[in-house]
């Protein structure tokens, strides 16, 4: 937990930012795996830690914006609990360390939002993921279940993107203490990706390493031979020499701060000429991009630096062709990156994305293209300092979409299908690294995870 003060400070931002009413944070609960008290690790939810710190279940947060009153509900621990968990500090204690004085038992937040409501008053709260949310919120306020969403409090979106977009010093420490993690997960899996491995036997111990730290996956480890598909959680394919694994993954600190890292490996150690070639456009996008980030550029051009760099490099190795800036205006770079260059990164790994990627990424000032592949861009707006972004560019060849394209003669001016054929079976390639936003310009965080050819040559398994 972060000092008291951190939050205090928080929530009175957040006061100012609404003006008056009601705050409502749910907690999250417990999630079934496959009965009630078998359980998932337990995820407290990022807005309620974000303001109220406090990581366990059954809790809820109230800010009274007029009465400039925070307070906590939920239940001490009963005999019974005590016999199960143990003993657990007292709640009023809890709430002292993130610099709430008021606390009550979870059955009194009916009470208070009813009286609350019963005066007219206005409660706020954020759309929510989950179901049992959204029932609580029937409950709590009388507005249908399926309808919550769509009654969520507009102000109250815009006044958390504020504030958690904003990265404070202790924040990026705790996402380099991610990163720590995570650059051990990936230079793990360097040197584990040798032929006749299996891939679930890479991501188990990547997975483990996370938690070894007492910390967690940022997200579910994506590792596989197969890196065309873009999300792929499927492990069971046997390594084979000659083949490129993706890893696209990360560890999320003891305070549930994201790291989210993709490198891409020559199983066996060594890439051949044409993995070289595509690996060494991607890594030139990736570098592009991330020299281009800093304050007052949009993202959405750091993203069009990027991609135009890749359909440039295209173009030299004959797969593109024509003029490149057309052809990227046009959108038929997509067929080979069909996704947005990132996303922001926090407290979610796809930063606040529960509350609509287009109140995070997007604003009156930029909206959402339609074309395919940049209609995919997850933030596009003004950078400012304090951001922390993915950059991740990849070169893909997914035969399902090229056939669809070449049928339909897509970009023929722009895209040689003859010369694509023989990248057919090639797979995908991804870099990944998270990058801070500074005053004037940015800085890439975490310790360096070999990136380069011979840097990723050097640590990788050989056959
Ligand atoms: N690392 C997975 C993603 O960015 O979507
Ligand atoms: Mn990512």
């Amino acid at each position: 937990m972060f000092e008291s003060e951190i939050y205090v400070e928080r929530r009175k931002k957040l006061k100012e930012k609404i003006g008056s009413g009601l705050l409502l944070f749910l907690g999250n609960e417990e999630s079934p795996m496959n009965y009630p008290d078998n359980a998932y690790r337990f995820r407290q939810d990022s807005h309620f830690l974000y303001f109220f710190g406090l990581d366990s279940p059954g809790l809820a947060g109230l800010i009274d914006v007029d009465e400039d009153k925070d307070i906590i509900f939920g239940n001490d621990v009963s005999m019974e609990d005590i016999i199960w968990m143990g003993c657990q500090p007292l709640l009023k204690d809890r709430a002292a360390e993130v610099g709430v004085k008021v606390t009550f038992p979870f059955k009194k937040l009916g009470e208070v939002l009813n009286n609350a409501l019963e005066k007219g008053r206005k409660v706020h709260y954020i759309p929510v993921y989950r179901q049992e949310t959204a029932f609580k919120i029937e409950n709590l306020l009388g507005i249908r279940s399926e309808k919550v969403n769509k009654y969520s409090s507009k102000a109250l979106i815009k006044a958390a993107v504020d504030l958690r977009s904003k990265k404070i010093k202790q924040e990026i420490e705790q996402i380099e203490e991610a990163l720590d993690i995570t650059y051990e997960m990936h230079t793990t899996a360097m040197r584990m990706a040798v032929p006749g491995r299996y891939e679930q036997e890479i991501a188990g111990t990547i997975e483990g390493i996370a938690l070894s730290y007492g910390a967690d996956i940022a997200f579910p480890v994506i590792l596989t031979v197969n890196g065309q598909i873009l999300h792929n959680h499927y492990h069971g394919n046997k390594l084979q020499k000659g083949q490129l694994m993706v890893n696209d993954s990360g560890a999320e600190s003891v305070m549930h701060y994201a790291g989210d890292i993709t490198r891409t490996i020559p199983v066996g150690g060594r890439f051949s000429q044409k993995q070289r070639e595509i690996y060494e456009i991607v890594l030139n996008a990736q570098l592009k991009a991330i020299e281009f980030t800093s304050p007052g550029r949009k993202n959405k051009d750091v993203h069009i630096k990027a991609v135009q760099t890749i359909a440039s490099g295209l173009k030299e190795l004959g797969i593109m062709k024509g003029d490149i800036k057309e052809a990227v205006k046009a959108g038929a770079h997509a067929l080979f990156m069909p996704h947005g260059l990132g996303h922001m990164m926090g407290l979610d790994v796809h930063d606040m994305e529960g509350l609509g990627e287009n109140h995070v990424g997007y604003d009156e000032k930029t909206k959402r293209s339609g074309q395919f592949g940049l209609a995919y861009l997850r933030f596009a707006k003004k950078l400012e300092p304090g951001f922390v972004l993915t950059i991740e560019p990849g070169i893909y060849f997914i035969p399902a979409l090229i056939d669809k394209w070449f049928k339909e003669k897509k970009f023929m001016d722009y895209i040689d299908y003859k010369k694509v054929g023989q990248y057919r079976d090639f797979g995908g390639i991804r870099i990944e690294d998270d990058i801070l936003v500074t005053d004037k310009g940015h800085r890439v965080l975490g310790k360096p995870i070999p990136k380069t050819v011979e840097e990723v040559e050097a640590i990788t398994a050989k056959e």
